[in-house]
């Protein structure tokens, strides 16, 4: 029978949970595929003696690279370094990848799609989006054929299961964070998930899927969720609304697409506006299919398993020699320069009067006047909506795009 030896790079929440799977998955792997598929190395700096993986466990990465009878690399280490050339090492020596690390992706992608084509081995990556939802893989086939126009998603947990505590129990932004820390659901570096970063690497990632162009993950105008005041929440729900953190790739013509990270206002009742709590899903608008959605579990340890160990079937069952990857095509493009053409409603709250608010906005809906005032804005550009609100002359206490 095929044998099919893997290491795993990180034995964290998510490395732990792929040994597990591979292992409780042994004997269905084995009848599904016609291998044996088995662990030979696990690295970390650390040694876990109550471990069942225990005796796996190296602390050198020249063990697994100089190993011929390593067949693939399961990179779950997170961050970008040494992550990158751990990746590079065993793509050079004919290893297969499979990576959760969305930020080695969005940074890296380009080389290493490069480097898996040139040595005939599989790069791949399902769970650096969306964590257990399957979206990498249709994007890549099923839905390639279409002409897409978006994609735009919830594509991080930590923020939606905040925003949700925070819309649902009128739960304060600190303790709702705190409680996505101990239920694993954040970054090491919680800014990472707030100030909206980790979505903007995984809208990077979605972006070379259907717009064939890598832009650096800088290049992307992008705001988390810590200006979002307990009042806007309020505000939202008056006019039957939800604030969620979405990531959109706005496809345009060759290679400059419109890509934003930023908290919208989406109507109750629409498909994302549904996503509540760690959940993510992922909206493709594409023609002809029209709209699907891709909802699932973005985080943990089980969810994220599941993608990294359904990497390994296409792997395994085209022996390595699949090299699908995406037209991760590196471009200096900013989609900062193309902020200013974004159209859209707005919702504002200023310490300006209403009668200000009415001369420069015109004849705009009012939501509230008590403390502040806050309305709602017709559909303009981001370049008229600055110089209006410059106008107002009074800060502007907060400012929330609709969908
Ligand atoms: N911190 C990430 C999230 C983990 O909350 O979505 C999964 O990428």
């Amino acid at each position: 029978m095929k044998k099919h030896n893997i290491a795993i790079l990180g034995f964290g929440v998510v490395g732990g949970g792929v040994a597990e799977l591979i292992s409780k998955n042994a004997d269905e792997l084995r009848s599904y595929l016609g291998c044996e598929v088995s662990i030979k190395h696990i690295l970390d700096l650390r040694d876990f003696p109550t471990s069942p993986f225990a005796g796996l466990v190296t602390h050198s990465y020249d063990d697994i690279v100089n190993d011929p009878e390593v067949d693939t690399v399961i990179e779950v280490m997170g961050g970008s370094h040494p992550a990158y050339e751990y990746t590079v090492a065993a793509l050079r020596a004919g290893k297969n990848v499979i990576t959760s690390n969305k930020e080695v992706v969005a940074n890296y992608g380009d080389e290493f799609a490069a480097l898996a084509r040139d040595n005939g081995v599989s790069y791949r990556f399902e769970a650096a989006v969306g964590g257990g939802i399957p979206v990498i893989a249709p994007l890549l086939s099923s839905v390639r054929q279409n002409k897409i126009k978006e994609v735009r998603g919830i594509l991080n947990g930590t923020t939606n299961y905040i925003l949700t505590k925070m819309f649902t129990y009128g739960d304060s932004f600190e303790s709702a964070l705190a409680d996505a820390q101990a239920r694993g659901y954040a970054e090491r570096n919680p800014d990472a998930d707030i100030l909206g970063t980790d979505a903007s690497r995984k809208i990077t990632i979605l972006t070379a899927l259907v717009n064939d162009v890598l832009l650096s993950v800088d290049n992307i105008p992008t705001e988390g969720i810590t200006g979002i005041r307990a009042a806007d929440v309020r505000a939202a729900e008056s006019v039957g609304h939800k604030i969620k953190l979405l990531g959109r790739c706005i496809v345009r013509e060759e290679g400059k697409p419109l890509v934003i990270v930023a908290p919208f206002l989406l109507p109750v009742g629409s498909p994302l506006s549904g996503v509540d709590g760690v959940y993510n899903a992922i909206e493709v608008v594409a023609e002809p299919l029209g709209n699907v959605m891709f909802y699932g579990q973005g985080a943990g340890a089980g969810a994220t398993a599941s993608a990294v160990v359904g990497d390994l079937i296409p792997i395994i069952a085209y022996d390595g020699k699949n090299p699908i990857v995406p037209g991760f095509n590196r471009t200096d493009y900013s989609a900062k320069e193309a902020l200013p053409e974004f159209v859209c409603k707005s919702y504002v709250a200023t310490a300006a009067s209403e009668e200000r608010v009415h001369e420069v906005f015109g004849d705009v809906t009012v939501l509230g006047t008590v403390d502040e005032v806050a309305f709602i804005t017709e559909e303009m550009s981001e370049c008229e909506l600055s110089s209006k609100l410059s106008d107002l002359g009074a800060p502007v206490l907060s400012r929330i795009r609709f969908l």
